[in-house]
């Protein structure tokens, strides 16, 4: 039976839908307000307000928990593989033994780019930003590849192909931008190692795959293959709900996850802690800046929008920190800083009350800084595990009857209705005219 929340507007009783969901967590659904009363909500940032119903991932930031498809994300990190995890995530089941069997061949028949594709990284100045050219290639693959059609069985593939070409694309862009040639995708090596070897192989020095950091490149990408409603895969949303093509709302979410305060944070984290190491910065130092309102500086790596205890996702990849770093027998100066920076925080009242935690992006960069991964790739790196929960939920965007475009409202602040003023009898404030 439906349960009612009662609003008192203007001396009238609104009776507002509940909606409670799998896992307790309840909604009001305000779907008929401006209808009824003429108000709208007013939620800048959305951080009261719920855009879906999803069946994908499940997230707890006050227990710290993270499910795919109700699967715990360590029961996945400890047993899965990224392509079974991409299967879950988009099909909504585990796969079985063929069905894993056969996306594996289907990502081996697609890895493959279009030779002219190449000629994109040409014309690219060299220090372009790979997320750039990774945003501007997906969208062209539209071109490239402009079979989509709304039989299921095409669409599979076509995830399927972007899955595969967006590893081949990435490696692509790191070895041009070292004018070093391009290793093609092999057909005996899975996911995870065909990508180490088209980064690292060489005619001169052969890469050794190394089965502890392929298990490591595993983990990675599961634990940033989705995320529920964050900032790329809203983008991904709002610009499906456009019913654009795939690879174009693919894009946004490329762009979208850029931006330091979301994917990009991974490299913001190690250039923060080189430039600690750099400048010879004290621990104290820096997190009374990052307390201080009147700086901008800000702890990359801690504090989340929903995690207000330690992100599931960081306690994970700090033990792939530890398992990278002891098998490459680096003694790696910025991972002391972090865990020094983390222990100063931890204990620091302004971080405790504000519930500030490492997030995943506190580690990662050294798990991939220590596998060899330049910094302006981090972000790729991101970009390649979230992909198959942007298909996820764009898959689950299209298919849901409830959605409509997305449009949301606005509390104009501007000039009342103003008379156009022709441009000689224009006078402003500071006597100019
Ligand atoms: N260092 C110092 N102070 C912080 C930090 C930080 N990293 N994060 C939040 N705060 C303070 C902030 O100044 C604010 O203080 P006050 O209440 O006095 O104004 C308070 O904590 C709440 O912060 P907010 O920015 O209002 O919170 P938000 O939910 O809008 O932002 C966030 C979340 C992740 C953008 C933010 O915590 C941040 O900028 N963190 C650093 C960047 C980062 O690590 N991003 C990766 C997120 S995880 C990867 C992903 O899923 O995208």
């Amino acid at each position: 039976m439906t349960e009612y929340a009662t609003l008192l507007l203007d001396g009238k009783e609104i009776a507002l839908p509940i909606i409670v969901g799998t896992e307790g967590e309840k909604a009001i659904d305000i779907r008929s307000l401006r209808q009824e009363t003429g108000y709208i909500t007013f939620d800048p940032g959305f951080g009261s307000t719920g855009s879906c119903r999803s069946a994908i991932t499940f997230m707890n930031g006050e227990k710290g928990i993270l499910r795919y498809r109700g699967i715990p994300i360590e029961q996945l990190a400890e047993n899965s593989t990224f392509v079974e995890t991409a299967f879950l995530l988009i099909t909504g089941e585990l796969p079985t033994q063929e069905e894993l069997t056969r996306t594996s061949v289907h990502l081996n028949d697609f890895s493959l780019l279009h030779e002219n594709m190449r000629a994109f990284y040409q014309n690219y100045p060299s220090k372009a930003h790979p997320m750039g050219i990774l945003s501007a290639m997906v969208n062209a693959m539209r071109s490239f590849y402009p079979e989509l059609i709304d039989l299921e069985e095409e669409m599979n593939r076509t995830y399927l192909r972007l899955i595969s070409k967006i590893r081949t694309m990435a490696a692509m862009a790191y070895r041009i931008s070292l004018g070093e040639k391009v290793v093609y995708p092999r057909h005996d090596l899975c996911y995870c190692s065909n990508f180490l070897n088209m980064m690292f192989d060489n005619v001169v020095v052969p890469y050794q795959i190394d089965p502890d950091l392929v298990k490591a490149l595993n983990v990675f990408w599961i634990l940033h293959a989705d995320h529920e409603q964050n900032c790329s895969t809203t983008a991904v949303r709002v610009v499906g709900s456009g019913k654009v093509n795939i690879y174009a709302t693919i894009s946004a979410g490329i762009s979208a996850l850029w931006g330091p305060l979301h994917g990009g944070a991974n490299q913001a984290v190690v250039n923060m802690l080189q430039k600690i190491h750099d400048d010879g910065m004290s621990i104290d130092d820096c997190i009374k800046r990052a307390k201080d309102p009147t700086d901008s500086f800000r702890l990359m790596g801690f504090g989340h929008r929903v995690y207000k205890t330690y992100d599931p996702r960081a306690k994970i990849m700090k033990k792939m920190a530890d398992i990278v770093l002891a098998k490459s027998q680096k003694n790696d100066p910025l991972l002391d800083i972090a865990q020094r920076l983390e222990e100063v925080a931890l204990s620091d009242s302004y971080f405790v009350e504000k519930n500030l935690y490492p997030n995943v992006d506190f580690y990662s960069g050294i798990v991939l800084r220590t596998m060899g991964i330049p910094t302006n790739m981090f972000t790729v790196m991101f970009a390649i595990g979230r992909l198959p929960g942007w298909i996820a939920q764009w898959k689950e965007d299209v298919a849901d009857p409830e959605m409509k475009i997305s449009r949301p409202r606005q509390i104009y602040m501007g000039n009342t209705n103003t008379d156009y003023v022709p441009i000689d009898q224009r006078r402003y404030e500071n006597g100019q005219s």
